[in-house]
């Protein structure tokens, strides 16, 4: 067996299961990059500061380089008795190049080596997400666009409640992912100081300069205190709970359009690409892809969840608990890459049913409020009046539309002929019109927004 790059003071070697429980390289070998980027500026900053020589440095630079470009080709052994990816990478290097390289780990540590790297990969990962989010805004507003004075009912509790463009509806699903959008660009802000130099806790002794280090990596800072900078872990918690946000809104986006591809509302039609079938029923076209984007939501939570309960109780600085932190930051954002890219694919493969959701309108009474707005009388007693107005219909089996001028004025003679340009869906939903509302003027210029926004053209 080889002898561990910790392994000065130790008699026997570990036992086989304790290398197999403990390792982390299975899944921490997703650093590798950000690992190798860490020690080229940290070997760089050696040498400016006479703690390794120019020459070695270079050796290490070229090493670096080659070990980058086998684990690139995939001809790189990674080994469970290297542990983790620092010291598999570190372990290599020495095999590589020999002596220079056993210089690299002066004044670093794993503990503030892990967090350098953590901090790099989540930066590209929000990075990547945010991306995603944008591809998915322009779906929407795209989606938008196609179905232009689309009327469709608007429901609360799950009941008819007042008429909506569909463009209005699908723009608030577009609000939604600005603040996920802008979430993200938040966390990135703080998440971006360099732990690197904190070591192992305590800081060095030996004349590092931290903020080489951490402008060569693009970081804003180093982070001030170096017990801080090795505890710390708030930067994935919030990184998490702003994916768990996020994935909530496609969930219940997920829900939305699993409802309106039901044959009950009939509102969409998902393309057979966006579909699949059953094994048992011949007929079943599912909207699978929509119901998982609902179900994969759990995971995300369930990853954030796990990331808080493993922080909960731990003393400062550094435990090995924290190793455990990789896997749900992992899966979170693989997860959520992956339900970000199917819901605008899915937003892509989608028909409205015009006719169907047409026909489907004038129940409901989605003009009642437009009617209450109408009377001119307190709200509370015109309240009243429309009340008793649908009651009308409802035992008249009939719209109010329907109603003639006498029979309404029999309820309340402050009816007047031009009630009827209040009523029906077309004519209520163009008098939402004060700001944010859903009256196409608005709803025109928020597309507009929209379109400036996120550069369609
Ligand atoms: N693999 C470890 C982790 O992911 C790296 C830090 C280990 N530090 C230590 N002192 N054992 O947390």
């Amino acid at each position: 067996k080889e002898n561990k790059l910790w392994g000065g003071r130790f008699e026997e070697s570990v036992t086989d299961a304790v290398e197999r429980f403990t390792e982390s390289i299975s899944f921490d070998k997703a650093l590798y990059k950000h690992d190798i980027m860490g020690s080229r500026a940290h070997a760089s900053m050696l040498a400016q500061q006479g703690l390794m020589s120019v020459s070695d440095r270079d050796s290490i630079l070229k090493g670096l380089d080659e070990i980058e470009r086998l684990i690139d080709k995939g001809e790189f052994v990674w080994r469970t008795d290297r542990e983790d990816v620092h010291m598999n990478i570190e372990a290599a290097l020495i095999d590589m190049i020999g002596e220079p390289a056993k210089k690299l780990h002066t004044a670093r540590s794993r503990n503030d080596q892990v967090l350098t790297d953590f901090r790099l990969w989540c930066r590209d990962a929000i990075d990547s997400v945010v991306e995603r989010i944008r591809h998915l805004q322009v779906a929407l507003v795209k989606l938008a666009l196609k179905n232009e004075g689309l009327i469709v009912p608007g429901y609360t509790h799950l009941q008819r409640a007042q008429p909506v463009l569909l463009q209005h509806l699908l723009l608030a699903f577009v609000e939604q992912l600005e603040r996920d959008a802008d979430r993200l660009a938040d966390c990135r802000v703080r998440l971006n100081f360099s732990p690197l130099g904190a070591c192992a806790l305590a800081g060095t002794g030996l004349p590092i300069d931290r903020f080489m280090t951490s402008h060569a990596l693009g970081f804003t800072a180093p982070m001030r205190n170096s017990i801080d900078a090795v505890s710390d872990r708030d930067f994935v918690l919030e990184f998490l709970s702003a994916n768990s946000i996020t994935a909530i809104h496609l969930s219940r986006l997920g829900e939305e359009w699993v409802l309106w591809a039901s044959e009950e509302f009939g509102f969409i039609t998902p393309s057979d690409s966006v579909s699949t079938g059953s094994s048992i029923m011949p007929q079943k076209k599912n909207p699978d892809p929509m119901e998982l984007v609902r179900g994969k939501s759990a995971r995300v939570v369930g990853d954030l969840v796990t990331l808080l309960m493993l922080c909960k109780g731990l003393p400062l600085a550094y435990n090995r608990d924290l190793q455990e932190d990789k896997e749900p930051v992992f899966d979170s954002v693989k997860t959520i890459l992956g339900m970000l890219e199917v819901s605008a694919e899915f937003a892509q493969n989608i028909t409205f049913n015009r006719d169907r959701i047409k026909k489907a309108l004038p129940a409901g009474h989605l003009d009642a409020t437009t009617l209450a707005d109408y009377l001119g009388v307190p709200f509370r007693t015109s309240h009243d009046i429309v009340g008793r107005s649908v009651a009308l219909c409802v035992s008249k089996n009939c719209q109010l539309r329907d109603l003639t001028l006498d029979e309404l004025k029999s309820i309340n003679p402050v009816f007047d002929k031009d009630v009827y340009d209040y009523l029906g869906v077309e004519n209520a939903v163009e008098k939402f019109c004060s700001y944010g509302s859903t009256g196409s003027s608005c709803v025109a210029e928020q597309l507009n927004y929209w379109t400036t926004q996120l550069k369609i053209s």
